[in-house]
């Protein structure tokens, strides 16, 4: 499904991401973390069951797991997941990368800032909420707003807000930067899932500004669908935004890899030829001259 590619290599992100390394410790949690469990989302299914139930099929886990392995090994962080345009997969990989950080033991908190296609709030059987953020003082744990899963006890969810004025208190850095922080003392992974980068983000937090705000950004791009200087835009967008951009992933949904093809062809033998089948699959997950 998805495949990493090299990270951009100007003097700014190598700047910024060295500026990150070297970041200065985050001020000591004042607020116990978030330990109420009043309401309970229905059940997340696990990755593999999500992979099972669904066309959502990835190569194979490696894909993912490498994917957050390198762009989640920090300690508490936030990451930033945006696209250059609609429907590039961007909430499809916050959830993976957030599912996959949950049931590596990671207490993780997913979270929807896309208010005009709050999918990952339905996909988590959620409806949008009023924040209120303009009117919380500055001890609060926003608990209130986060569901946990009954399924993986070590995730959590925050459906997108429903006011605008929430929105509008996003939109200055600063307060975005408090926002993460205060929730990045609670998680030790915060996920945000944001709308693209070039969309005209009148009606929803600005996603570069939030790149700018959190620990870590990733874009998505859709492998031989996204142009080439969508993608040059958004990585300048989000530089400029002062965002960490740590690599891009490319999601290979709609040019299936060798990998996937072949699934695909075996497919018709799992359940007549079964040990065949699993040889053969066993064959392809690590083959390592299919793996582009
Ligand atoms: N890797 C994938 N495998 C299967 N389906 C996918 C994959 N990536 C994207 N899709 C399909 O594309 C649709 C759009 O994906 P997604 O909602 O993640 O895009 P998005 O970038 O978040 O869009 P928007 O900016 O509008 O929120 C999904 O509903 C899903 O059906
Ligand atoms: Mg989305």
């Amino acid at each position: 499904m998805v495949k990493e590619t090299k990270k951009p290599t100007s003097k700014k992100k190598t700047a910024s991401k060295t500026a990150s390394k070297k970041a200065p410790a985050k001020k000591p949690a004042k607020k116990p973390a978030v330990t109420a469990r009043k309401k309970v989302t229905p059940k997340t299914p696990s990755v593999e069951a999500m992979l099972d139930n669904s066309n959502l099929r990835p190569t194979s886990f490696t894909e993912i797991s490498r994917v957050h392995k390198s762009a989640m090994t920090a300690g508490r962080s936030s990451m930033v997941v945006t696209g250059s345009r609609h429907g590039e997969g961007t909430t499809i990989l916050a959830h993976m990368l957030a599912l996959r950080s949950a049931e590596s033991g990671k207490k993780t908190l997913l979270i929807d800032l896309n208010m005009r296609n709050s999918f990952l709030t339905s996909l988590m059987g959620k409806e949008s909420t009023g924040w209120a953020l303009a009117g919380r003082t500055q001890e609060d744990t926003l608990e209130d707003l986060i569901h946990v899963s009954e399924e993986n006890p070590n995730l959590y969810f925050m459906p997108a807000p429903s006011d605008d004025m929430s929105v509008r208190f996003l939109r200055d850095t600063q307060r975005a930067r408090y926002f993460l922080d205060v929730l990045e003392r609670q998680f030790d992974h915060v996920v945000v899932d944001t709308t693209p980068v070039t969309a005209l983000n009148r009606f929803n937090v600005d996603s570069a500004m939030l790149g700018g705000a959190a620990t870590r950004t990733t874009l998505v791009i859709l492998s031989g669908k996204t142009p080439l200087d969508a993608i040059k835009k958004s990585v300048k967008i989000l530089q400029d935004a002062g965002a960490n951009l740590d690599g891009v992933v490319m999601n290979d949904w709609q040019s299936p890899s060798w990998k996937e093809r072949l699934f695909k062809l075996i497919r018709p033998l799992q359940d007549r030829m079964p040990g065949l089948y699993n040889w053969l699959q066993h064959k392809i997950v690590h083959s390592k001259e299919l793996e582009y």
